[in-house]
Formats: structure tokens, C-alpha cells, sequence
């Protein structure tokens, strides 16, 4: 019998990761190839008629999953019944603006549409925010939204997991999935810390193969961290294909389960394991099963990484207190 069709919330969705993303939900690459999707798509009413195009090329496209799409500026509308939520609207930062104005602008958006999401979502919703600052606007989302299990809210940090993939997998010449067990660490920002202590290629710690310390402490590092603004330099836009890819990534594995013995980094409400601070939005390494996730425990850290989980936890507190300077 065929699955009753699941409702996938895009915000931003005639921005270009929108653009980049409905397609690949419509194809079952989010949910998977037996899943029907109805998608609903939001913007501001600047975008209507973008966004109003993006859903005439989603018609044309044919897509066999596709049972229905909801184009609208109305958030009520947008979230009504929605079971995956994908944040990906946003403020972005203008020429001339300070952090401040932009986790102003931010933070109230996020606000205000964790509220309309607490009311009118459907039961269990699982909810992304890409757009950024994604941690930070995720805490926002999860604290205006107070029924919605903190658990149900995440941020995406998969796209800077799968460029560590990309990296090691470039650099041993071996198949990008034969490297596992990367982790990203904390805030999708450049004080991330990207980890391959537990990391292996072709089933071999990858720090007996690429034998070469200086390079994974230091070059590898950096170029995960500051990959985003080496794609805005070399593109004069922001990464858009890669980000809606790990999106998919992040809630397929979410809702169908990470293949044994393999985690990921996901954005999640810290409770404090690896004594990084509690009560903000972390990226750590997670398994899921059964529409859930769980942080892997017992990993040794290093002084190495102590120092840098403790960088990027600070960031993150930092940016929380800002936010709620913004919104008081
Ligand atoms: P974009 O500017 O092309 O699109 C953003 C869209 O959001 C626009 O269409 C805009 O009209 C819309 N929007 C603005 N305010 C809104 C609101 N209140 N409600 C609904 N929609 C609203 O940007 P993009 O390149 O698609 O990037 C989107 C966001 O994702 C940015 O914040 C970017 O920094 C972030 N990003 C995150 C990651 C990640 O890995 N977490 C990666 C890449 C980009
Ligand atoms: C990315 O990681 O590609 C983006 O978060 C960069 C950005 O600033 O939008």
C-alpha cells in the first residue's frame, strides 16, 4: 500500500539552497524513494512571485512523489500540519552591518515563527535550521517553542561533516564513502572543530594513514572551518547545492537511521556531555534510530581537542547572550 505523503516545510524557499533543495526533496532524496511529499514552501512577500515561479518549474518537473505544493508568505498557512520543518529563511548580513544587527534581525524571525510552528505543525515535528547563525537561531526556535521537545529541534552541521569527508578522502585518494567517523564539534562557525581522532578510511585509523599530524592539526582544520567563505570568494554566492545535499543527509539519517557502526554531526540541544556547555545547540557525533538521535558517549578527547571544544562551547555561549540581549 502506498505511505500516506509526509509534509516537508521549506522557509527561504526561493532563495538559492531552497532552489537547490525542493527538487531533491521531491525526488525521495530527503525521505527516500517509496516516500510521497507534499511540500510547502514560505517566503516574504517581496519573493512571491520567485517563489510562485519556483512552484510553476515544480509542476513542470513531473515529480511522481510530489502529492502537492503550498507556495505562500503566510507562516500560518506554511506550517500548518507540517511534519519536517527546514529553516532555511533568513536575514542575511548586509554591507555595513555589525553581528549584532544580524542576530537582531534573526533572532526576532526565529522567534516569531517557533511560535507558529508550536501551533501549527503536526505532532512530533522534526525541525532544521540551516539558516544562519544556525545554532544560536535553532536555541531561539527551541525556546519559543516550548512543547516542541527540545529534542525535535536541530541545526545543520552536516554540511561541514561532509566537507571533512570530502577533505580526507581527497587527500588519501580513497572513495569518500569509505572515510567515516569524522565529527564536528560545536558552532557552524569558523571556531568549529573539526576531528578525525576516531575517523577511519577504508576501515584504518586516518591518522596512521595520512601520517602526517601537522597537516590533520593544522591546514585540515582551517579549511574545513573556512570552507563557506572559500565557496562565497570563489562563487560571489554562498554554498547552496552542498548545504541543501547535507540537509537531505541530515534528515534522511535522522528519520531512517544511521547505518551501523557510522555516526554523524548533528546540531543538538547540549545537555552537557563532554562537558561542553548545557543548553545550548552543540554539534556532536550522533547515531539515530527509530526517528531519534543519541550523542556517541565515552570518546577519548585529547588536550588538543579539550582546548578546542571549549573554544567554539564559548562562542556559542556568547552568541546565546547576545541573542537574548537582542530580543529583551
Ligand atoms: P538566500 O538569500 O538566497 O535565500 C534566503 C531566502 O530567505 C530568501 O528568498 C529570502 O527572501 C527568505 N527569507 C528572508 N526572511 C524570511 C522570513 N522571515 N521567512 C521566510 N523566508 C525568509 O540565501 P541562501 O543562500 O539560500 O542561504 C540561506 C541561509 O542558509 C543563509 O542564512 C546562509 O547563511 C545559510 N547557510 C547555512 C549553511 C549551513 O551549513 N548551516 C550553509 C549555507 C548557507
Ligand atoms: C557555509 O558554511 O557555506 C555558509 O554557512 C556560509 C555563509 O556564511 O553563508
Amino acid at each position: 500500500m502506498a505511505k500516506e505523503p509526509v509534509r516537508v516545510l521549506v522557509t527561504g524557499a526561493a532563495g538559492q539552497i531552497g532552489y537547490a533543495l525542493v527538487p531533491m526533496i521531491a525526488r525521495g532524496i530527503m525521505l527516500g524513494a517509496d516516500q510521497p511529499v507534499i511540500l510547502h514552501m514560505l517566503d516574504i512577500p517581496p519573493a512571491a512571485e520567485a517563489l510562485n515561479g519556483v512552484k510553476m518549474e515544480l509542476v513542470d518537473a513531473a515529480f511522481p512523489l510530489l502529492k502537492g505544493v503550498v507556495a505562500t508568505t503566510d507562516v500560518v498557512e506554511a506550517c500548518t500540519g507540517v511534519n519536517v520543518a527546514v529553516m532555511v529563511g533568513g536575514f542575511p548580513r548586509k554591507e555595513g552591518m555589525e553581528r549584532k544587527d544580524v542576530m537582531s534581525k534573526n533572532a526576532s524571525i526565529y522567534k516569531s515563527q517557533a511560535s507558529a510552528l508550536e501551533l501549527h505543525a503536526a505532532q512530533n515535528c522534526k525541525v532544521l535550521v540551516v539558516a544562519n547563525p544556525a545554532n544560536t537561531n535553532a536555541l531561539i526556535l527551541k525556546e519559543f517553542a516550548p512543547s516542541i521537545p527540545a529534542k525535535n529541534i536541530t541545526c545543520l552541521t552536516r554540511l561541514d561533516h561532509n566537507r571533512a569527508l570530502g577533505q580526507i578522502s581527497e587527500r588519501l585518494n580513497v572513495q569518500v564513502s569509505d572515510v567515516k567517523n569524522v565529527i564536528i564539534w560545536g558552532n557552524h562557525s569558523s571556531t568549529q572543530y573539526p576531528d578525525v581522532n576516531h575517523a577511519t578510511a577504508v576501515g584504518k585509523p586516518v591518522r596512521e594513514l595520512v601520517k602526517d599530524d601537522e597537516w590533520l592539526n593544522g591546514e585540515f582544520i582551517t579549511t574545513v572551518q573556512q570552507r563557506g567563505a572559500a565557496i562565497i570568494k570563489a562563487r560571489k554566492l554562498s554554498s547552496a547545492l552542498s548545504a541543501a545535499s547535507a540537509a537531505c543527509d541530515h534528515i534522511r539519517d535522522w528519520v531512517l537511521g544511521t547505518p551501523e557502526g557510522t555516526w554523524v554531526s548533528m546540531g543538538v540541544y547540549s545537555d552537557g556531555s563532554y562537558n561542553v556547555p548545557a543548553g545550548v545547540i552543540y554539534s556532536f557525533p550522533v547515531t539515530c534510530k527509530n526517528g531519534e538521535w543519541t550523542i556517541v558517549q565515552g570518546l577519548a578527547i585529547d588536550e588538543f581537542s579539550r582546548k578546542k571544544l571549549d573554544l567554539t562551547g564559548a562562542e556559542l555561549t556568547e552568541e546565546k547572550e547576545l541573542a537574548y540581549s537582542c530580543l529583551s
